[in-house]
């Protein structure tokens, strides 16, 4: 895949029918705390309701067709100096590199949007080896792992979590 195909954008109603073939797919959504998508008016509110008012949801885009996305959760009052990154991609994407483009990309644009972020971190749930990698490539190095930290659909998982080294993550990726 080349690099340069991969774009974020903000969602768009017409994402409809593209966030349908991923965040309506159990083999995507199994690792994600959204529940499955199952009609396109679903898929039609969650953009409006959830995506287009979300501070940082972008999608990930090939030929400007939402294959992904990629979003960073800002925290609140005294937390507003970190964020944490969530990202997903179709399955048919899955292996060619896409996901850790567009962090990489995401990390670069985040932090010039958001004047207060000094910390992005990310977690993985242990079991969950596609997401440890893409975060390792993208640059993110591991602090440790939280027992018991998160709760993902009906289970509690032990997370990895980590953070940029923003020395090695490249400061314009789209300059490539
Ligand atoms: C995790 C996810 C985003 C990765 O996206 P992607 O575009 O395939 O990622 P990339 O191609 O950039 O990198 C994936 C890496 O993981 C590796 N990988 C995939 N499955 C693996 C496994 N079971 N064990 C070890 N490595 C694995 C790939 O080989 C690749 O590494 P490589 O380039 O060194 O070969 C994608 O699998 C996905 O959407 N999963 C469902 C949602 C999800 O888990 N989101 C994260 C929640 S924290």
């Amino acid at each position: 895949m080349d690099s340069k195909l991969i774009t974020l954008r903000p969602f768009k109603l017409s994402d409809a029918d593209d966030l349908m073939s991923y965040a309506g797919d159990d083999q995507v959504t199994r690792s994600l705390r959204w529940k499955t998508l199952t009609t396109k008016d679903e898929a039609l509110t969650f953009i409006k309701d959830v995506c287009i008012p979300h501070p940082w949801r972008r999608s990930i885009c090939i030929d400007d067709r939402s294959i992904g996305f990629v979003t960073v959760f800002p925290g609140s009052s005294d937390d507003r100096h970190k964020a944490d990154l969530g990202y997903a991609i179709a399955a048919k994407y899955w292996g060619q590199g896409i996901t850790t483009k567009a962090i990489e990309v995401a990390i670069s644009q985040v932090f010039k949007d958001s004047p207060n972020l000094v910390r992005l971190q990310a977690f993985a749930d242990v079991e969950n080896k596609a997401s440890q990698r893409v975060l390792e490539k993208a640059g993110f190095q591991k602090e440790g792992v939280l027992r018991r930290y998160g709760y993902l659909k009906g289970n509690i998982k032990d997370l990895n979590i980590g953070e940029p080294n923003l020395l090695h993550v490249k400061l314009d990726p789209e300059s490539n």
